[in-house]
């Protein structure tokens, strides 16, 4: 299927996310559209899609390789009624949904890696980038960045990100449909979504723990200069991360990388 405005408004049609719908053959980046939408007073639910981004960002400052016409580069407009404390489950959230949307479509195993790691055979596959505006203490709103890597090849990823990214194309050898998964995720978010607005982050935490693959490894998280060394002993109620230290002190992980051991 076409990868267009008209093809995705017609399968996204009645979706409550996704409307209005902003679609660009080119930007800079989709996050940086969607803040400025939103700071504009666009409604909960605005989307704006890019076929490529120019410059398409991470994480930690880092680069989001975004050529065209092979993946989905995807920014939502929230406007949770939340105090700010309480924003960091929508990451793991998006995660929860991202990585529903993608094991209904591969033979294996998605699994998710804190704080917005979509991995497939330990390989990269999607990341999330949550940014946010508050007043006050409020959430103003928040923009859900995602980027999927669906049917991009191997050499269009460049050393060293062809040993830690790969795409949907690359693991399962078949060209997916990005309308459709688009259209997916988009359920998929507004489903989980209403969820943490009703019941908060215990449904999503539950589903989280049980999709990844860190719980009771040994992993070595790094924030800055900071490094610790443990065992995860699950996730609490802000979504960040519990270890248990090779010092036995229990720490919480609320920002940084987590790197898996080999035990
Ligand atoms: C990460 O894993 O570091 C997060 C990657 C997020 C990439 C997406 S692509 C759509 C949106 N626009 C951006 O510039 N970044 C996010």
């Amino acid at each position: 299927m076409d990868f267009n405005e008209h093809s995705l408004k017609a399968t996204l049609a009645g979706n409550k996310l996704g409307e209005p719908l902003y679609y660009l053959p080119v930007t800079e980046s989709t996050n940086h559209d969607a803040l400025r939408l939103a700071e504009n007073g666009a409604a909960e639910g605005a989307m704006v899609i890019a076929d490529a981004q120019t410059g398409g960002r991470g994480r930690l400052k880092r680069t989001w390789i975004s050529p065209a016409g092979s993946n989905i580069y995807v920014s939502l407009v929230l406007r949770p009624d939340i105090e700010a404390v309480c924003a960091a489950p929508l990451t793991i959230m998006a995660g929860v949904a991202v990585a529903e949307t993608l094991s209904s479509i591969c033979q294996q195993r998605i699994q998710l890696k804190w704080p917005n790691d979509v991995l497939l055979n330990q390989r990269k596959v999607a990341g999330i980038l949550t940014e946010m505006k508050t007043m006050g203490r409020k959430v103003q709103f928040v923009v859900l960045g995602i980027g999927i890597n669906v049917n991009m090849s191997r050499e269009a990823f460049e050393p060293p990100l062809d040993q830690i990214a790969t795409s949907l194309f690359i693991e399962e050898g078949v060209t997916y449909s990005r309308c459709e998964i688009t259209a997916n995720l988009c359920r998929n978010i507004g489903e989980w979504y209403d969820t943490f607005l009703r019941e908060g982050i215990n449904p999503i935490r539950e589903r989280w723990l049980s999709q990844t693959q860190l719980l009771d490894k040994t992993i070595e998280t790094i924030w800055g200069d900071d490094r610790y060394r443990g065992r995860v002993t699950g996730m609490d109620e802000t979504g960040a991360l519990v270890m248990l230290t090779d010092e036995g002190e229990e720490r919480r992980i609320i920002a940084g990388d987590t790197i898996l051991m080999k035990d």
